[in-house]
């Protein structure tokens, strides 16, 4: 797991302040009660990955004054939570996040700051003061910054694109919950019903989420950036890593499975792929498995990659709303496809893949969370919630897949999940 270089020795640094504050609490001191509130949350930050805690901040954040997902994020009081991500949106804006990790000297003054970004220098102050108290930076004396492992990890494309994405497109939709739901319509889960409007529309004046990324370039790319890093700091891994492609691919003389070697066979086809990050890291990871790989996309997704295409990987525009072009491949795999539509979307989009499936041959591949019945983690739960207001999407039970599945005429051959609750399955299913 990434984390802070110093983290073992910040902990065990920590673990005895935090004795002796249990002590002086036993002692009657009162003040260590407030002290041990803060040094829990040091501490939970020491074990935290900066991918975790990046995941933690934007999600809780995400809905600003409207909904506060109820999780552990205890180093500052969750009201206080959108706060922050307002300096660091505000920060990134003004280019000082960048300037304070591109400066070989790893100390910057907020003078210095202020004269690299035109940018204010009490504001300055202000914002970063507030990002050292919940540790995305370190402050090394009197407005005097380090960044450290958390403002690097934020400070890569993908995550400049998730933090810019959360923030200017879904805080408005908590913003306007209250009103949304006093206009008489309680909370539509779904888009399903003409006249209805889920909560995402109603606040971005009746505009899908794939139609504003459609007609804004900026916000297109920095989504797709997002979705492409989102594996980065060992949150989420390889979809490969779940799938045992050693087992169910590459053939042995004990599972006498082939692969098919024709010049014009399909191995795999990402639908819906993005900018062919798991497509590409597949076919770099098994180069010498036989079969074309293929992503497709919407055409100004396709358009973001088409000079620099993962190696090995063709292109292809695609709107899965239509028929599936390419027949009879291996594997068609759809990561967090299901997830962002309702059962009656995905069996419109999948049935066009299921079409073109060879009974004997595809499998399809979901990668997505499958939720416990009780107890999911909390980035599960919040994912759900989170697809609820975004994308009137839906995170699904066993239960659920199944009977959306079957009722595709799909049969689910096995779950495969490292059995860490807090991470996706990949769910292979056949064609009846
Ligand atoms: C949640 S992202 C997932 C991307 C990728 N599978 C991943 O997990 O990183 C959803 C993807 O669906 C694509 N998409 C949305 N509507 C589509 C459509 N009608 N046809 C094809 N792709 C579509 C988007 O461009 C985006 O890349």
């Amino acid at each position: 797991m990434q984390q802070d270089s110093e983290g073992p020795t910040k902990l065990e640094a920590l673990l005895e302040i935090i004795q002796k504050d249990v002590k002086a609490l036993k002692a009657g001191d009162h003040a260590a009660r407030t002290r041990l509130v803060d040094r829990s949350a040091q501490l939970q930050r020491a074990v935290e990955s900066p991918a975790e805690r990046t995941f933690k901040m934007r999600f809780a954040a995400g809905f600003s004054r409207g909904f506060y997902f109820d999780s552990n994020f205890s180093f500052s009081p969750r009201i206080f939570v959108f706060l922050q991500q307002f300096a660091i949106r505000i920060l990134i804006e003004n280019g000082a996040f960048a300037t304070l990790c591109a400066k070989g000297d790893p100390k910057i003054t907020a003078e210095e700051l202020s004269q690299a970004t035109g940018g204010d220098k009490l504001l300055i102050e202000r914002l970063m003061r507030l990002l050292a108290a919940v540790g995305v930076i370190d402050e090394v004396a009197e407005n005097t910054y380090k960044p450290n492992a958390i403002t690097h990890f934020m400070n890569q494309p993908g995550f400049i694109g998730a933090e810019k994405h959360h923030f200017e497109l879904h805080t408005s939709v908590g913003v306007r919950m209250v009103e949304y739901m006093r206009t008489g319509a309680g909370v539509e889960q779904f888009n399903d019903e003409p006249g209805k409007q889920a909560p995402w529309e109603y606040s971005h004046n009746g505009k899908s989420f794939w139609k504003i990324l459609e007609e804004d370039p900026e916000c297109k790319q920095d989504f797709d950036l997002y979705m492409a890093a989102r594996r980065q700091g060992d949150l989420v891994p390889e979809w490969f890593q779940l799938y045992p492609v050693g087992q169910e691919l590459v053939p042995t003389t004990s599972n006498l499975r082939s692969l098919k070697t024709g010049k014009d066979d399909v191995l795999l086809v990402d639908v819906a792929g993005g900018r062919g990050h798991d497509v590409g890291n597949f076919r770099a990871h098994f180069p010498q498995l036989p079969g074309r790989c293929i992503l497709q996309d919407l055409p100004e997704t396709i358009a973001q990659v088409r000079k620099t295409p993962p190696q090995g990987v063709e292109l292809m525009e695609y709107d899965f709303f239509t028929p599936q072009p390419v027949k009879g491949s291996r594997i068609y795999f759809f990561r967090n496809i299901a997830h962002d539509w309702s059962d009656l979307r995905c069996s419109e989009i999948f049935s066009h893949t299921i079409a073109a499936m060879d009974k004997d041959y595809s499998r399809i591949l979901f990668e997505d969370f499958v939720l416990p019945s009780t107890g999911a983690t909390y980035r599960s739960a919040s994912m759900d919630v989170h697809m609820l207001f975004s994308l009137a999407g839906i995170e699904r039970t066993e239960s659920h897949w199944r009977q959306l599945l079957r009722g595709l005429g799909l049969e689910i051959v096995r779950i495969w999940s490292d059995g860490i609750a807090e991470h996706e399955a990949v769910i292979e299913a056949r064609k009846v």
